[in-house]
């Protein structure tokens, strides 16, 4: 499949979800298993900040390629970003008018993540969350990361969200950490395990949260990858 196909393909696969997913509550915080595993991915997401020395985030310009209705910024906001400094990139227009009216004060960009309308070394903190994976098309998932290494500072994080499996839906690929250290040459990355199963949540949480805690923490049952990556300096 080439990249104009590819992009056809995630434009038609996101219409027909937000279809399928109408009236549904899956992405509702008062659905437990997704507000189980929104808030131990804040969790996660937060110590990986801390690890990587970003605890004051009033000074950093952060993206988000793939940002969909905004709600990872948002939560960037809370976690003291300036509206001013958030920027998000996506596909899709109405996702994009949501993620204006939810934050009204940072810039939204229609734009395909290969092509990102920035100069280079322009961002402290770059944000993949559950983009990459709707991409099948393995050159445009190269030139995805090829341009956010263009836009990221040479001491800028990258922050990735994404499964490294989803058996049941032939619409998107995992990525494992071989791949992602391939995707980013000459950058360290560390990686954390994280999300319980969301069939596995699904059923659980509304029944234990503790239950859905315990499991979590084994990672055997968990779906996705939180890295933190980051462009190693250049050979003296
Ligand atoms: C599963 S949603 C995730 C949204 C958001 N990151 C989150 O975690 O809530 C993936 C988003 O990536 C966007 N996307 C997919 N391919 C893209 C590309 N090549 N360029 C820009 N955005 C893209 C889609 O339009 C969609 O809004």
């Amino acid at each position: 499949m080439n990249q104009p196909d590819d992009l056809a393909r995630l434009r038609s696969e996101y219409a027909d979800r937000a279809r399928r997913f109408a009236g549904r509550d899956d992405y509702s915080a008062f659905n437990r298993a997704n507000l189980f595993t929104i808030q131990s991915r804040q969790r996660a997401v937060v110590e990986a900040l801390r690890r990587q020395g970003l605890t004051d985030l009033s000074r950093l310009r952060v993206l988000e390629m793939g940002c969909g209705g905004g709600g990872v910024l948002t939560e960037f906001l809370a976690l003291g970003a300036r509206p001013a400094s958030l920027f998000g990139v996506d596909l899709l227009f109405d996702r994009l008018a949501s993620a204006c009216e939810r934050l009204p004060g940072s810039r939204f960009v229609n734009a395909d993540g290969s092509r990102l309308p920035f100069p280079a070394r322009s961002f402290d903190i770059l944000l993949q969350f559950t983009a990459l994976s709707s991409i099948l098309d393995a050159d445009l998932r190269r030139g995805i990361c090829r341009d956010l290494l263009r836009v990221l500072k040479p001491s800028g994080l990258i922050l990735w969200y994404d499964f490294w499996l989803n058996p049941t839906n032939p619409q998107t690929r995992g990525i494992r950490p071989a791949e992602i250290k391939q995707l980013f040459p000459n950058c360290r990355c560390e990686f954390r395990k994280i999300t319980l199963a969301p069939p596995i949540a699904r059923k659980l949480a509304p029944v234990s949260w503790g239950l859905c805690y315990l499991l979590e923490s084994l990672k055997i049952f968990n779906t996705h990858y939180l890295a933190a990556i980051r462009p190693l300096p250049p050979a003296p």
